[in-house]
């Protein structure tokens, strides 16, 4: 019987590694969040993430309580007493859209040295197929014995404790396939938690939860690959949705009642068919552009991605001409308000946002943009051209504005009061990138509305 396991180091406090780290750590292990970042690990210290993620705070902060979570910077402290070690490192793309796996192989050959014999790595950084065979490679150089699993990360940003709490599928791959054994094992224990990781985290079981998770045993190679096609893949509806609804728009149909219909065909589905300005974040576009550059390693053109690639880039300027038609002239020096710059509601995450691409076109173009995002303002002032302000409310962002880009769903856009609008400024346009809103509700208030491909 292998010995039970009792301590964890996870490399990188970025939105996977801390909340595995964060999770595992209050059900019953040492775990060492490893973070050479100072900024990022003095956050960690002070019991909270750098980023915002609903219920993530709580559970670092108890489990920093109760000692079992240590933030840290060094390896030769984390390491040698660790069972497991998850690399969580992070994975950007280089200039030709490959991904820069420099911390990748770093993490790996730091810990190596320093693993005992039989410690089980494990990958959840999203790498390209075949990366986990370069890092075997390496132990074995290195003569270390020890296991490498590939373990692809599934969580959403904005719902991390949620997915990872109720996850539909867990995907354990290695060679031999027996080696994943270990990692089920921490899943199992996050299962058997639940009750107690919701409670610390305040997150309740969503609606539509799936009763008995699957536990996916495959080779290193296909679970590797299996997170990058299923990235690929929503990436693939999202942008097929966008196509449908430029010629929505065109011909007089409206793309959500089109992809209601054909999303309830149970063969295709709903979910990621919500046309509107484009997916960002840090995982679609960079995932996207791996695949591409890593199959083209292999010999193998991805046509398809490539074209996923082409409609999503043309998604924010698309919005924009279509509401200078509306307007019926240039938005040039026009006061035109974006409400909304994460990448997606739930999130202070601005990377490669095309909210932030919309307010950035608007204000090159010569409007006079006053941009609000509930969570992302202080990452957004980075992204954002100088001469765009930054409000504290949306209701500064709207006055006297002649048009209002909302660019993400936040709740609070959603519901936003459109009377209330109407009073803050007069013959307003809104243009609802996101298709959140209902048209009449707009139009009843004395508001004109523009959505994504319903005419
Ligand atoms: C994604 C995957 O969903 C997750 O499984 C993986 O682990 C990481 O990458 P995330 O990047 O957090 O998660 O966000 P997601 O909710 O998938 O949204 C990505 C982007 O697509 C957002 O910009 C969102 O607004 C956009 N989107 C999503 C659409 O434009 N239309 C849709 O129908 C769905």
């Amino acid at each position: 019987m292998p010995e039970p396991i009792k301590t964890i180091t996870v490399v990188g406090s970025g939105y996977v590694g801390l909340t595995t780290a964060a999770l595992l750590s209050n059900c019953g292990y040492k775990v060492y969040a490893l973070e050479i970042n100072p900024e990022r690990l003095d956050v960690v210290k002070q019991g909270r993430s750098f980023f915002y993620e609903e219920g993530l705070d709580p559970l670092i902060k108890n489990a920093l309580e109760e000692g079992s979570l240590i933030p840290t910077d060094s390896y030769d402290e984390a390491i040698p007493s660790s069972q497991v070690v998850f690399s969580c490192v992070g994975t950007p793309d280089n200039e030709d859209g490959s991904s820069n796996l420099t911390y990748v192989f770093d993490a790996a050959s730091q810990a190596a040295q320093l693993m005992q014999p039989g410690t089980a790595f494990v990958q959840k950084s999203t790498v390209p197929v075949g990366t986990g065979e370069k890092v075997e490679q390496k132990f074995k150089e290195a003569g270390k014995t020890l296991s490498y699993i590939s373990n692809p990360e599934f969580l959403r940003e904005g719902t991390a404790i949620a997915d990872s709490l109720w996850f539909d599928r867990i995907v354990v791959g290695s060679d031999p396939k027996t080696a994943a054994a270990v990692v089920v094992s921490l899943y199992k224990k996050i299962e058997e938690n639940r009750d107690k990781l919701s409670q610390i985290s305040g997150i309740k079981k969503p609606d539509n939860t799936t009763a008995e998770p699957l536990y996916i045993s495959t080779s290193r190679n296909s679970a590797e690959l299996i997170k990058v096609s299923a990235n690929a893949f929503l990436a693939l509806k999202i942008s097929f949705a966008n196509s449908i609804a430029k010629l929505a728009g065109q011909a007089g149909a409206n793309v959500n009642e089109v992809m209601d219909a054909v999303g309830a065909d149970k063969r295709i589905g709903r979910a990621f068919l919500n046309a509107g300005r484009g997916y960002g974040g840090g995982c679609f576009p960079k995932d996207v552009s791996g695949l591409i550059r890593s199959a083209e390693d292999y010999g193998v053109e991805m046509e398809i991605m490539n074209a996923v690639t082409q409609v999503n880039s043309s998604m924010p300027h698309y919005i924009i001409h279509k509401a200078e038609e509306a307007l019926g002239e240039s938005i040039e020096g026009k006061n035109i308000a974006v409400l909304g710059l994460a990448f997606k509601a739930g999130t202070s995450d601005v990377r490669r946002s095309h909210a932030i691409i919309i307010a950035n076109t608007l204000a090159h173009k010569g409007a006079k943009v006053r941009a609000y995002d509930p969570e992302a303002m202080k990452e957004a002032k980075e992204d954002l051209g100088s001469n765009i302000s930054l409000c504290s409310s949306s209701e500064e962002a709207i006055k006297d504005s002649s048009c209002i880009f909302i660019a993400t769903d936040w709740p609070e856009f959603k519901n936003i009061n459109m009377g209330k609008i109407a009073q803050l400024s007069k013959n307003t346009l809104i243009v609802d990138c996101m298709n959140c809103l209902d048209p009449e509700t707009v139009r009843k208030a004395g508001l004109s509305y523009m959505g994504v491909g319903i005419a």
